[in-house]
């Protein structure tokens, strides 16, 4: 019998690293209160003219590559993201156009830092009715490109990276064993981009302060937590796993007292979560990606690990997933 099924995993971000230290020439924060209150230590940045798919395609090539799946032989591309090269092509298409992906179908999810999984959940769905397809689901950011450098509350907290994964429905693998999500649009201005959709259009008048990231921070906190807890609980009783038989928990890497948190509410030792938000920051819907591609070559989770994945961001939107690796 056929399991949906991780195939393949990558990840890729700018080689620019800024540190908080950078950070401090240019605006009036501190090592110590990013660090304190955030877990960062340093993040990627796109250099001028570096785009989403300069990343999205050795991030596709190395899961590929890993999958053992051609770029050809792909049937369906998902790129959750926010920061496509384009409004139109899709992030999806151009991703394709460069892999030469003749035979898929592209398309972008739009669901901030959950478009990973929130893609991840469409590919589920679509191998249920197509076993035979070869997905491809993206997750990440150019986030830096709607950051305010002189907004402190938000430019410490973002970086750029993308993450990907082939999926499949096989006989052995790693599991995809459930996926839940979650959306609530009536808490969409306490995380927004204001411009660049039909509400505020680009004209003459436009502001540029309009591109910029706003963010309610400690309300968007509280919502974080309570959110990535009911969700990861929907997907644990919808794969049949208890919290106990969890053995890794990869969380959405956008606040370290958020993860602590988490992890806590899962009874959890640290030793069990994984952890990169030290050098890469909140990279949206870069996050759970990167964080697995990485987890599984550093080996942080091997075979028979029930692994737990969590997100939540701007929509607002939240999202789990549950693998048996
Ligand atoms: O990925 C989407 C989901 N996003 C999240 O989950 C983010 C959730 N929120 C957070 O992670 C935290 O709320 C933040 C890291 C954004 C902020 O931390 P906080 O502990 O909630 O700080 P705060 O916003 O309450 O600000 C505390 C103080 C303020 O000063 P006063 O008013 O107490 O004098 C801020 O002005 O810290 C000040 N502050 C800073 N100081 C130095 C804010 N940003 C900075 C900064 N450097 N970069």
């Amino acid at each position: 019998m056929k399991h949906n099924v991780i195939l393949g995993t990558g990840s890729a971000a700018p080689d620019n690293v800024v540190t908080n230290a950078d950070l401090e020439k240019i605006m009036d924060t501190s090592d110590e209160w990013i660090v304190q209150r955030t877990g960062i230590k340093s993040r990627h940045i796109a250099r001028p003219g570096e785009k989403f798919s300069d990343f999205a395609v050795p991030a596709a090539r190395q899961a590929l590559d890993m999958a053992g799946v051609e770029a050809a032989d792909l049937d369906l591309i998902l790129a959750g993201t926010i920061s496509p090269d384009h409004i139109m092509p899709s992030g999806a298409c151009s991703v394709q156009a460069l892999l030469g992906a003749h035979k898929a179908t592209g398309m972008d999810v739009c669901a901030a830092c959950s478009g990973f999984i929130y893609g991840l959940s469409i590919a589920d769905k679509y191998l249920k009715c197509d076993p035979d397809m070869n997905i491809l689901v993206i997750g990440g950011e150019i986030v830096s490109h709607h950051l305010d450098w002189e907004d402190r509350t938000t430019a410490v907290l973002f970086g750029d990276a993308v993450g990907a994964a082939v999926v499949g429905a096989r006989a052995d693998g790693h599991r995809l064993l459930s996926v839940e999500t979650g959306s609530d649009g009536n808490l969409g201005r306490l995380l927004y981009i204001e411009g660049l959709g039909s509400a505020t259009p680009v004209t003459k008048d436009f502001d540029i302060d309009n591109t910029y990231i706003k963010m309610k921070g400690r309300e968007i906190f509280k919502h974080a937590i309570k959110n990535m807890v009911e969700v990861s609980n929907r997907a644990l009783a919808r794969a049949g796993v208890t919290l106990d038989q969890v053995t890794k928990v990869i969380p959405h890497q956008a606040n370290m007292r958020i993860i602590e948190m988490l992890a806590k509410q899962f009874k959890k030792p640290m030793s069990e979560v994984f952890v990169n938000i030290d050098r890469y920051g909140n990279s949206s819907a870069g996050t759970i990606p990167v964080a697995l591609s990485e987890a599984v070559d550093t080996k942080f989770i091997e075979p028979g690990d029930i692994v737990l994945m969590t997100v939540f961001g701007g929509g607002l939107t939240w999202a789990a997933a549950v693998l048996e690796w």
